[in-house]
């Protein structure tokens, strides 16, 4: 079943015909926007842009989060829109992009020694390629969290790509919007100086989780051919596996989940023991190859959906 996010959410009337329900602008305001409201007052929007990001889903996603938990997980945070979103007093958040990590740790510590460095940054392509061609050894803490700020601000669309040496190789983007101010650095540093960062694999954040805990997974979509967007090795057509037997494991220590992924039979199947609902929902499918496309997604849960 294709769930209507609109019905969901009680949105219908923002919603012209023949518009994409879940990712129209009307239900969840563009990025720029720091704060904004769906529903929910005051929730914050992500400091990043982010290839894969779940910002279109974001309404549809709180509506199926639990009414109560102690703690949220997330991960694969990337720009953790939901996490974000809701703003939790207690979190944690993981992600195998250790110079990601590296950033959301120096935002919680200085947010604004980063927006006073940024102010110094003159916005141009020129400018752009200049840092893009500087290698981040060497470099203060503060300029590594500078330059990956804003290369993902004003490189093609949120990608994060590397070559094989690990360096930065996605080119100048031409809709890219702006730099985050200074009080949505901070808005975002007071979020996450009370979260707890893990750079590496999901299954290292995934072993601190316990009873009474919300756990949101968003895993990349697996490629056959890995061009690098997540770094290479991230995540392959095995790692479904992986997960649908850490859905057991966090159902057995008394957390609740929320999966997103591609919709696909053979994905249905492993995760065939949890509810399960279909969204459509554009986005990017693989960074540069794919571009723009409406796609399904799939939830999983082991907490029945909110029907509305
Ligand atoms: C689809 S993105 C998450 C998007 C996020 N929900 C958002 O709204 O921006 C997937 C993330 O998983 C991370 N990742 C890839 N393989 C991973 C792994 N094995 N363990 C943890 N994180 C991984 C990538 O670096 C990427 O940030």
């Amino acid at each position: 079943m294709v769930i209507d996010a609109t019905a969901v959410l009680g949105l219908g009337s923002s919603i012209s015909p023949g518009e994409d329900a879940v990712g129209s602008e009307p239900i969840y305001p563009v990025l720029e926007t720091s704060v904004f409201s769906s529903g929910r007052s005051r929730m914050l929007a992500p400091l990043l842009r982010w290839a894969g990001s779940k910002r279109k889903l974001v309404p549809l996603l709180l509506a199926n989060c639990p009414a109560r938990f102690n703690r949220y997980v997330e991960p694969f945070a990337g720009s953790a829109c939901l996490f974000f979103a809701l703003g939790p007093s207690n979190a944690i958040l993981g992600d195998f992009n250790a110079q990601l990590m590296d950033f959301y740790r120096f935002v919680a510590k200085s947010p604004d020694r980063l927006a006073q460095e940024l102010a110094t940054y003159p916005l141009s392509e020129d400018f752009y390629y200049v840092l893009r061609s500087q290698s981040a050894e060497g470099m203060s803490q503060l300029e590594v969290a500078a330059r990956f700020l804003y290369l993902n601000r004003f490189c093609f669309n949120g990608v994060y790509r590397t070559n094989r040496k690990g360096q930065f190789n996605v080119p100048y983007g031409s809709k890219t919007g702006q730099l985050p101010s200074k009080e949505r650095l901070h808005a975002a540093s007071t979020k996450l100086r009370k979260t707890k960062l893990i750079s590496g694999d999901f299954e290292s954040t995934l072993s601190t989780v316990q009873r009474g805990d919300f756990v949101y997974l968003d895993p990349p979509y697996s490629a056959s051919r890995n061009r690098g967007e997540y770094g290479y090795g991230a995540f392959a057509a095995e790692d479904v596996k992986r997960i649908s037997e850490a859905a057991e494991r966090m159902d057995r220590a008394g957390a609740t989940f929320l999966i997103s992924y591609k919709s696909e039979p053979e994905v249905s199947k492993y995760f065939a023991n949890w509810h399960q609902r279909r969204v459509r929902v554009t986005r990017h499918v693989s960074g540069f190859a794919g571009s723009r496309g409406e796609v399904e997604e799939l939830l999983i849960s082991n907490q029945k959906f909110n029907e509305g």
